[in-house]
C-alpha cells in the first residue's frame, strides 16, 4: 500500500492548524508503513498521536483512552473497522472516527457514513487531504465537547431554579400554615404530623416516592382554608351548632380555591378539596365515592382522622392507640379507604406509640 508525502506543504494548509497540536488522535492500521507515515506526519503537527497495528489493542485502548479522533483501517485481520467504529460509538461517542481503505467504492463510502462513521478517506491518500480530513473531525470534535459542556451547564442551571422554586414554595407553604396557626392555636403542630404520617402511610402502600412532595404539601396545608372561616367559628371552644358546622364545612372549597390558580399546586388543591369525603359518598363537599375520591385524598383524610382522634381536643380525650386501631378496623369501607386504612393499622401497631410520643412531645 503506498502513501504519497505532499511537501512542501502550501501555505495555509490545514496542517497548519493549532487545533492538531496537543491533540490524541488514534491511528489503527495492520500495515506498519501506513501506521509509521501516519504517526510522523501527525506527531510533526504536534498531536499526540498513537499509532497501533492490533485492532484488539485499539479497541482496548479506545475504551480507556479519550482520543479526538480516531483513524481507522477498514480491513484489518481479527477485527474489522466497522466493529473498531461501534466501540467508539458505544463508549466514545463525541470522538469523530474517520475510515480508510484501499477498495474506494461509492457503496463502502455510504456503508461507513451509515454505520456512524465521522468520514472516509481512500488508500493510496494524499497527505494533505487527510490533514484536511483531520482538521475538520477536529473542528467537529470541539464543537461537541463544547456543546456538551453548554448543555451540562443548562442542566445544571435548571436544576439550581427548580430547587429555588421548590424551597420558595415549601417556606410559602410553611408561612401560610403558619398563618393559619396563628389564628387557630388548637391546630398547632397539627399540619406537620398529619405530614409525617401520611408520608408514612403512603410508603406502607408503596406510593411511588416522586408523588411524596405534593402529599407533604397537601398535608401541610389541608386546612388552610379554615383562614376563611370566622373566628367566632373557629375558635370556638365547645360542640359547634349545624350552621356553625356548614360554616366551618366550607374551608375545604375555600382552600381549593386559594390553591387551584397555582399551576404547580394544581393535584394539591385536589387532595386539599377531598379530604372529607368519604369511601361511602357520606362526606363533603360533594359526596364523591370511594372511586371518584383521588388516591392520595383517601390517605390525607385517614390520617387526618386518626390525628383529631389520637391529640385532645376541647370536646375529647386523646384515644389510646388501641382504640384508634378498632375505629379504623370498624370504618374500612364505609368512611375509610379499606388499603389506606389497612395500612394506616399496620403502622400504627408497629411504630404508634413513637408517632403519638413524638406528637406528645410537640414535633
Ligand atoms: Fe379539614
Amino acid at each position: 500500500m503506498e502513501a504519497h508525502f505532499n511537501s512542501p506543504q502550501p501555505p495555509h494548509s490545514p496542517a497548519d492548524s493549532p487545533l492538531f497540536v496537543e491533540s490524541r488522535i488514534l491511528v489503527v492500521d495492520d500495515d506498519p508503513a501506513i501506521c509509521d507515515i501516519l504517526f510522523h506526519y501527525l506527531a510533526d503537527l504536534g498531536v499526540r498521536c498513537q499509532a497501533c497495528q492490533d485492532p484488539r489493542s485499539a479497541a482496548e485502548r479506545i475504551r480507556a483512552e479519550d482520543f479526538d479522533v480516531i483513524l481507522s483501517d477498514i480491513y484489518m485481520p481479527g477485527m474489522t473497522g466497522h466493529d473498531l467504529l461501534a466501540v467508539c460509538i458505544e463508549h466514545r461517542p463525541l470522538t469523530p472516527f474517520v475510515l480508510m481503505t484501499g477498495s474506494p467504492t461509492l457503496e463502502n463510502a455510504i456503508g461507513a457514513i451509515r454505520l456512524g462513521a465521522y468520514d472516509y478517506i481512500t488508500k493510496p491518500f494524499n497527505l494533505d487531504f487527510v490533514s484536511l480530513t483531520l482538521n475538520r473531525a477536529l473542528h467537529y470534535r470541539r464543537l461537541a465537547l463544547q456543546n456538551r459542556a453548554y448543555q451540562e451547564n443548562l442542566e445544571q442551571q435548571v436544576e439550581e431554579r427548580t430547587r429555588e422554586l421548590s424551597e420558595f414554595l415549601f417556606h410559602a407553604v410553611q408561612s401560610l400554615s403558619h398563618a393559619l396557626e396563628a389564628r387557630d392555636p388548637y391546630t398547632q403542630g397539627h399540619a406537620n404530623r398529619v405530614a409525617r404520617l401520611v408520608i408514612r402511610v403512603a410508603k406502607e402502600l408503596g406510593v411511588d416516592e416522586k408523588e411524596f412532595t405534593a402529599l407533604r404539601l397537601a398535608a401541610q396545608l389541608h386546612d388552610i382554608g379554615k383562614i376563611g372561616v370566622p373566628d367566632s367559628i373557629l375558635q370556638k371552644r365547645g360542640k359547634l351548632t349545624d350552621a356553625e358546622y356548614e360554616v366551618m364545612k366550607d374551608h375545604v372549597n375555600i382552600g381549593h380555591k386559594i390553591l387551584s390558580p397555582i399551576p404547580s399546586l394544581r393535584e394539591v388543591s385536589r387532595y386539599v378539596h377531598e379530604h372529607h369525603e368519604r369511601a361511602d359518598g357520606q362526606g363533603y363537599p360533594r359526596g364523591l365515592t370511594l372511586d371518584q375520591i383521588h388516591p392520595h385524598s383517601r390517605i390525607l383524610m385517614a390520617v387526618e382522622v386518626c390525628d383529631a382522634l389520637a391529640t385532645q381536643r376541647c370536646y375529647k380525650e386523646a384515644w389510646e392507640i388501641p382504640r384508634i386501631i378498632a375505629y379504623f378496623q370498624e370504618n374500612a369501607g364505609t368512611i375509610f379507604d379499606p388499603a389506606v386504612a389497612g395500612a394506616l393499622i399496620k403502622v400504627l401497631e408497629t411504630e404508634g406509640d413513637s408517632f403519638l410520643r413524638s406528637w406528645n412531645d410537640g414535633l
